[in-house]
């Protein structure tokens, strides 16, 4: 599938409209054979587009920016759920990175005004870059563990969303995510919560009550994670989902008291 998505990339045209082709002149024969052997070597299939489909977005990626995840979607729309009823939502997005889940919230819900934080000074310019367009999202410089990020939306915000760097230390990777992934993505410290950890302060003082916060989070912290919200205290409906493939995949709770 990669091959023929790498030879649709360099014919300008579809996967499936290759089937009507029955030429290929040489000159994009031999930019699919350096396509190919880079793809053999390891090198992420959006890096070589420099696309990646996003539920209905297809954002700019490449080296510096973590490729968005189809898992990530769900998070996605778990959010758009629940904003569903309010007309102008305040929606936050910490680590946004390519900005998927920010500017997939504000496509599809065109009231929402959202806030896309990214720490790494390289990734933000892919998120600028996606972002670029989208007048309802904001992207911001900053640490989403920092106490001094955006006070002015203390108390205020409805949805905080995060796919954060989750990984835990010396955790085994593809060549594809420890070689391409940038490591401010990947990498969470020990049991992989550390950054998790200064999220939930930010989130519990961003969001008003009533508010909610999702996080997704790697397959081994689906009990770890909730158990993590539960003991910061300050939050009620506390539940973790599976992904698609039934996998523990992301935490949601709700914002109890102030
Ligand atoms: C796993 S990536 C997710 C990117 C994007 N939200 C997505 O779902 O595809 C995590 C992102 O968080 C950023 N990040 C890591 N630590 C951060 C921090 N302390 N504050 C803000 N952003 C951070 C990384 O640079 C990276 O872009």
């Amino acid at each position: 599938m990669d091959a023929e998505l790498l030879l649709a990339h360099v014919l300008g045209t579809t996967r499936t409209a290759l089937l009507t082709r029955d030429d290929v002149r040489d000159e994009d024969a031999a930019r699919f054979a350096a396509l190919l052997d880079q793809r053999a070597d390891r090198v992420p299939l959006q890096h070589l587009t420099g696309r990646a489909p996003f539920r209905h977005l297809e954002l700019a990626v490449g080296p510096g920016v973590f490729v968005p995840r189809p898992e990530t979607e769900q998070l996605a729309g778990w959010a758009l759920e629940r904003i569903a009823g309010i007309a102008e939502p305040v929606v936050v997005d910490l680590g946004s990175g390519s900005g998927a889940l920010a500017l997939a919230v504000a496509q599809e819900h065109p009231g929402a005004r959202v806030t896309a934080v990214e720490r790494d000074p390289v990734a933000i310019e892919w998120t600028r870059r996606n972002a670029a367009g989208h007048p309802a999202v904001e992207v911001v410089l900053g640490d989403m563990t920092d106490p001094a990020l955006l006070t002015g939306l203390d108390g205020t915000v409805d949805v905080v969303v995060s796919n954060p760097p989750y990984v835990p230390d010396g955790a085994g990777l593809p060549r594809e995510v420890a070689e391409h992934d940038p490591p401010l993505a990947l990498w969470g410290g020990h049991d992989g919560l550390d950054v998790v950890r200064g999220l939930l302060t930010t989130a519990a003082r961003l969001l008003r009550p009533g508010g909610l916060l999702g996080i997704e989070h790697a397959d081994q912290q689906g009990t770890a994670l909730p158990a993590l919200v539960r003991s910061a205290g300050g939050w009620a409906d506390v539940e973790d989902h599976p992904d698609l493939a039934g996998r523990p995949r992301y935490t949601t709770a709700r914002r109890s008291r102030g």
